[in-house]
């Protein structure tokens, strides 16, 4: 079998022409803008990375964004003090902590600070809160990206087992208490393995959907994958690549060419589940902004 490859740069356009519909509604409705705030603390290459294709995307709907950049050694207090600001700034719409933090500040602490309302995350204890009691104001974009692109390849979610790799707070946990509601897209039996999961192996196998979001190459491998599954690759790598003119080049955590020779269908490492991350960003940065104007 040779799996179809989801295009997830197709399903985020999509995504992005539905935000700049929206967008151009609530302009003309209130006459202003939605407004995204990324804060970026220190110099992580792939953060910096992460929020120029923010910034891109913004701009391209029609949202106004800006990004406050700190240096490693900000302390706590200074941080917090910039997110009370902009939770007081009516222009901003959604307010987003670019992660990870330097370790020296304590993360929990700084997502606490944020407004829930403007969480565009969905980290913020009452977010996530209310994604666990099946009511979602606004999920993790990482997980809801996963989810519309299995939607969008009209893959059936309905009683479908689903495995999980990983249970990190931006993808494993938020995605499984999305995909364990009732409705469209979701309704499955869904397992999340750890690094506590006894054989691996035989729980990846039961899956018709296997999402991969453990954050390291290799954890996923074609032995793992039953046949035919869907699999869903979340990791993003930067692996030493002496041939491209970078120095590296980037890898899911599932080995890909043995895994599409297994797979129904797959998502490939660029072009996959990372669109469509920064896509659903903008659904919940324009959402909160309707909240807000509603109000
Ligand atoms: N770092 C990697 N992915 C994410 C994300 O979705 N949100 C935030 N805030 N930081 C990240």
């Amino acid at each position: 079998m040779t799996a179809r490859i989801i295009d997830g740069k197709e399903v985020a356009s999509k995504v992005h022409e539905e935000v700049a519909a929206g967008v151009a509604e609530f302009k003309s409705k209130y006459d202003k803008v939605p407004g995204l705030t990324v804060v970026l603390v220190g110099d992580d290459p792939a953060s910096h990375s992460y929020v120029k294709g923010k910034e891109r995307a913004c701009e391209r709907v029609g949202i106004a964004t800006e990004t406050i950049r700190k240096d490693a050694s900000i302390s706590q207090e200074e941080l917090v003090e910039i997110i009370q600001g902009l939770n007081n700034d009516p222009a901003v719409s959604g307010i987003l902590v670019q992660l990870p933090l330097p370790k020296h500040l304590d993360e929990d602490a700084v997502i606490h600070a944020i407004d829930p309302m403007k969480d565009v995350d969905g980290l913020h204890p009452e977010n996530a809160g209310l994604l666990m009691l099946g009511q979602p104001r606004f999920a993790p974009a990482t997980p809801l990206g996963v989810q519309r692109m299995l939607v969008e390849q009209n893959v059936d979610m309905n009683g479908a087992q689903v495995v999980i790799v990983g249970r990190s707070k931006l993808v494993g946990m938020p995605l499984t208490a999305l995909l364990l509601q009732k409705g469209v897209g979701a309704n499955s039996t869904v397992t999340v393995c750890h690094t506590g999961t006894k054989d691996m192996a035989a729980e990846t196998r039961r899956a018709d959907v296997l999402i991969a979001a453990a954050g390291f190459p290799g954890a996923v491998t074609p032995d793992m994958v039953k046949p035919g599954a869907v699999v869903i690759d979340v990791g993003v790598s930067r692996v030493e690549d002496s041939t491209r003119k970078r120095g590296y080049r980037l890898t899911g955590d599932v080995e890909f060419e043995g895994a599409s020779e297994v797979a129904s269908a797959i998502t490939p490492v660029p072009g996959g589940v990372g669109p469509m991350t920064i896509s659903m960003l903008l659904v919940n940065v324009l959402q909160a902004a309707n909240i807000a104007a509603s109000n």
